[in-house]
């Protein structure tokens, strides 16, 4: 049994507005609006010191799982800029679009392939019920930007629109440099930008935004066996990070939907308030991009079996998520407001985080601020603590008050110091979801907490 199958699961808790997960984002330090002070730029936004905390957590257990536990995978990195060939090579440029209609009376645009069917049948604003225009108009999702500094001769470039493209361009040099053989895969995490025309509900749809992929390459003939290994595998890694696990499930995509890489493809999707949403894509991006990528640049990006010496491109299992898009799908999994059942105004907001990805891992709390002895003996704990994992030491306001602030930043552990530990050395370690407290000893604290908050 894992982890998280031992963890008491909040399933009944209602959907979330987005807005109170702003609200705390802001407020406790999770994500800012970018430039804010200059009115801020719709779509784009900073993390502040509890978001880069769950950030690097989801990243790294992300990495660990897919890189660091499959010996078929390993893992790169490449530039946000490359080459301008390789977006035509790879379609965008001529297919990464938007088509978008106007309200002739409120002005408010709305992608056609997001509008109600009827809406966009009669030609009617979903919002005031104004004409809609009739024919669409297209916008590329592309950034573009510009190499060089002499006028007349920089070069025109993109920022990537998705950022697995690094891995195809690097597919040969990786093949060559960590003797891989087919099947194998690449994976990154790293940033894309989108001209999104319509950004919005925080940061489910941004302009700037970071994604992780998986590209596996495969022999033709093993590609429904592979496309099936890693749709369940992903399935199953969502599944494992969150509360709710009623509102995970798959859609399969309709030809009308399809990407115009993917020859199959199915969200894994996630219920909010926004209803049901994609979260990831698995795509069945067969022999697309390595083809494209030898015809566009000259190069021979065939793969040879060192065994049939049979020549072939490899076709690609494609698994692509968002790192941001995960980041909000766990908070609102996590936030829940509990009453104060004897009705005295205690009432708390709990983060229920998996403790594996929590931004701040354990709180020491002396019991009183001015008893020298209690502030000493949680010093030297935190000190111990602070270089095995994110600690916070905090001596303000009562005790209740402290557990409060920290189960609203998803700490799974409260570690008092009270003054039953001046006589036998042992601390309250609170947990943060059942509220349960038991006594440890000081010196088995460090291995009970890590064994805890530790993934494996
Ligand atoms: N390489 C395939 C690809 O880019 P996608 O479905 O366009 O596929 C993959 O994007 C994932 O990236 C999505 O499932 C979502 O999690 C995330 N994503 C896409 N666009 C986004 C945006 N504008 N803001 C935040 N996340 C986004």
């Amino acid at each position: 049994m894992t982890q998280t199958e031992e963890r008491k699961a909040i399933q009944d808790t209602p959907l979330v507005p987005i807005e109170k997960i702003v609200s705390l984002c802001k407020r406790r330090g999770f994500v800012y609006p970018n430039s804010e002070i200059y009115g801020g730029v719709a779509g784009i936004y900073d993390f502040g010191p509890l978001g880069v905390e769950l950030r690097n957590n989801i990243r790294r257990y992300w990495w660990w799982s897919m890189v660091q536990l499959n010996d078929n995978v390993v893992g790169i990195e490449g530039a946000n800029i490359t080459h301008p060939r390789v977006w035509e090579a790879s379609g965008h440029v001529e297919n990464f679009v938007d088509r978008l209609v106007e309200c002739k009376n409120c002005k408010r645009r709305f992608r056609i392939d997001q509008l109600p069917v009827e809406n966009l049948e009669q030609h009617k604003c979903p919002v005031c019920g104004g004409e809609l225009t009739s024919e669409p108009r297209v916008f590329n999702l592309l950034m573009e930007t510009y190499l060089g500094v002499v006028e007349g001769e920089r070069m025109k470039t993109y920022l990537r629109g998705e950022a697995c493209q690094n891995i195809y361009l690097d597919y040969d040099n990786v093949l060559k440099s960590s003797r891989m053989q087919i099947p194998f895969g690449i994976c990154q995490i790293g940033k894309a930008f989108r001209n999104e025309v319509t950004p919005g509900n925080f940061l489910f749809r941004q302009r700037e935004f970071e994604q992780w992929d998986l590209q596996f390459f495969v022999h033709p003939s093993e590609m429904q066996k592979w496309f099936d290994y890693w749709k369940q595998y992903r399935f199953e890694w969502y599944r494992g990070i969150i509360n709710h696990t009623d509102r995970l499930r798959f859609r399969e995509h309709g030809p009308d939907e399809l990407a115009h890489y993917a020859r199959q493809a199915f969200d894994i999707e996630y219920q909010t308030v926004l209803g049901w949403q994609e979260w990831e894509g698995i795509h069945w991006r067969q022999d697309w991009d390595l083809s494209r990528h030898s015809l566009f640049s000259g190069q021979d990006l065939n793969y040879t079996d060192p065994v049939t010496k049979e020549r072939y491109i490899p076709w690609i299992v494609e698994t692509s998520g968002g790192v941001d898009r995960t980041f909000l799908n766990l908070l609102l999994d996590a936030y829940e407001e509990q009453p104060d059942p004897m009705g005295k105004g205690n009432d708390r907001t709990v983060l229920h985080l998996h403790p594996w990805l929590a931004p701040v891992k354990v709180a020491v709390l002396p019991l009183q601020k001015n008893k020298e002895e209690l502030v000493t003996t949680a010093k030297d704990i935190y000190r111990k603590l602070q270089r095995l994992m994110v600690a916070q030491y905090d001596d303000i306001q009562n005790i209740g008050r402290r557990y409060r602030r920290q189960d609203e930043i998803g700490t799974p552990y409260c570690v008092t110091v009270d003054f039953q530990t001046l006589d036998d050395q042992t601390v309250t370690v609170r947990e943060r979801d059942e509220m349960t407290q038991v006594r440890v000893p000081i010196s088995e604290l460090p291995a009970y907490l890590l064994e805890r908050v530790t993934w494996k």
